[in-house]
């Protein structure tokens, strides 16, 4: 079953590239004490992802900080090299935290998880964006059926 709004972001471990190497972020660490805005994507230099999902946060960080979110994270069923060449090939500085879900274990623990083993791709995420104050989900948005809306940034903006 889907996570849903008001609902304790589960405890799990991401990992997220750095220059000194991989880092092991635990979902503790980050929801803890903190608004934060995290939304999932399907893959990492994947159409709708880079051309319009990952853009869409980029475009709307500071009016997303201006109304109190102190972090934006991004995830995905990839390793954590690829999301960082991904964040590196959109020209993202620290707007938006990249982090990799690997082997999928917190997207399973959110309940999002897809298979995509039919188009060669594995267990993915769905596309997805919530808000959770001090790790208490406020908002989620789940896109089903290649939906692009519930989980764009705007969408996100207008519901803070
Ligand atoms: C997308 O860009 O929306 C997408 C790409 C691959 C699999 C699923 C979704």
């Amino acid at each position: 079953m889907a996570i849903a709004t008001g609902d304790t972001i589960p405890e799990a471990k991401l990992t997220q590239a750095t220059p000194e190497g991989p880092r092991e972020v635990a979902t503790a660490d980050l929801f803890a004490g903190k608004t934060v805005v995290l939304f999932g994507v399907p893959g990492a230099f994947t159409p709708t992802c880079s051309a319009k999902h990952l853009p869409g946060f980029v475009q709307q960080a500071a009016a997303l900080k201006a109304k109190g979110v102190d972090t934006i994270a991004c995830m995905a069923v990839n390793d954590a090299f690829v999301m960082k060449a991904w964040g590196q090939d959109q020209g993202i500085t620290d707007e938006v935290v990249m982090l990799a879900d690997g082997s999928a274990a917190f997207t399973k623990a959110l309940g999002l998880d897809m298979d995509l083993t039919a188009r060669g791709m594995g267990v993915r995420c769905k596309r997805f964006a919530l808000v959770a104050k001090d790790g208490k989900v406020s908002y989620l948005g789940i896109e089903e059926g290649g939906t692009f809306e519930a989980s764009k940034a705007e969408t996100v903006l207008e519901g803070l």
